[in-house]
């Protein structure tokens, strides 16, 4: 499958997750050995970068962006989605550094690809998706998330703020990168929307999410704030168009 879709770029985000980084790259290149990895590291406090630079010392797929200090989620991707389009990659994954996103997983998001996507998301939350022990606060935060902004949106995908997802390159293309402004998760959220409203095609896969086991979550009040207000102001500005198609 790989061979069909091209060049296959993972870019893993991380932030403090020293402990986290090694597992997961390893992971990675052993479930699509083909694929390259990108680490963009915010500046880590706790060492995260020296360590993705060992890890690429030792390693031709494995790459490193590294950025002056914590800029959120949002803009740590659109840096390795500008790197991976400028290297010419033909496939742009996302996946989290802690291990909730199982890289075994990645080659039924890379099937559904090839099948014909323009963007798959691992959802958690359409039929065989599953969380494993995450707290319930976070579940119906998640799921909370994604009602609202399905019905606010009016867009038909289960698991909008997904963080395990894969785009083909021409789908970043076309829906264009430079005026993203989105900062915090709400940043999956964007960018589903947009490939939505540019005709392109999503598809869900369900995929297993477990808790991080080391580390903690960078989720925030400041993240769900921007995210409730950014998603309302998407839902208005979108309102007209949605009542003409209603017509
Ligand atoms: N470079 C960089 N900069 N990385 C970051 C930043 C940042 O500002 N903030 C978070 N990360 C990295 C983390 O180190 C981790 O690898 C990944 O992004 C996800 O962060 P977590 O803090 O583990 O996220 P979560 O488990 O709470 O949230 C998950 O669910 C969200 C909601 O469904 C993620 O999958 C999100 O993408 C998703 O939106
Ligand atoms: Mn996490």
């Amino acid at each position: 499958m790989e061979r069909i879709l091209g060049r296959v770029l993972v870019i893993v985000p991380t932030y403090n997750e020293r402990e986290n980084l090694p597992a997961i790259a390893g992971r990675v290149r052993a479930a699509v050995p083909d694929a390259h990895l990108l680490i963009v590291d915010d500046g880590s406090p706790d060492g995260t970068g020296e360590i993705a630079d060992e890890l690429a010392a030792g390693d031709e797929h494995v790459h490193v962006l590294h950025r002056p200090g914590k800029q959120g989620l949002g803009a740590a991707y659109i840096a390795g989605f500008r790197h991976g389009l400028s290297e010419g990659f033909d496939v742009l994954v996302e996946m989290d550094a802690d291990g909730s996103h199982r890289p075994e997983q990645l080659p039924l998001l890379l099937d559904a690809l090839g099948e014909g996507a323009d963007l798959v998301i691992g959802s958690r939350w359409v039929p065989g998706g599953k969380v494993v022990d995450w707290p319930v606060s976070r579940e119906l935060l998640s799921r909370g998330a994604n009602t609202y902004a399905r019905l606010v949106l009016g867009v038909p995908v289960r698991d909008t703020t997904a963080g395990f997802r894969a785009y083909r390159s021409s789908t970043l293309e076309k829906i264009g990168l430079d005026d993203v402004e989105s900062e915090g998760y709400c940043f999956q959220v964007d960018l589903t929307l947009r490939t939505i409203r540019h005709g392109l095609r999503v598809a869900e896969v369900p995929i297993t999410f477990v808790d991080r086991t080391v580390g903690a979550s960078k989720m925030s009040r400041a993240i769900v704030a921007e995210a409730l207000w950014r998603v309302t102001l998407w839902g208005v500005i979108g309102l007209p168009r949605r009542i003409r198609r209603a017509r």
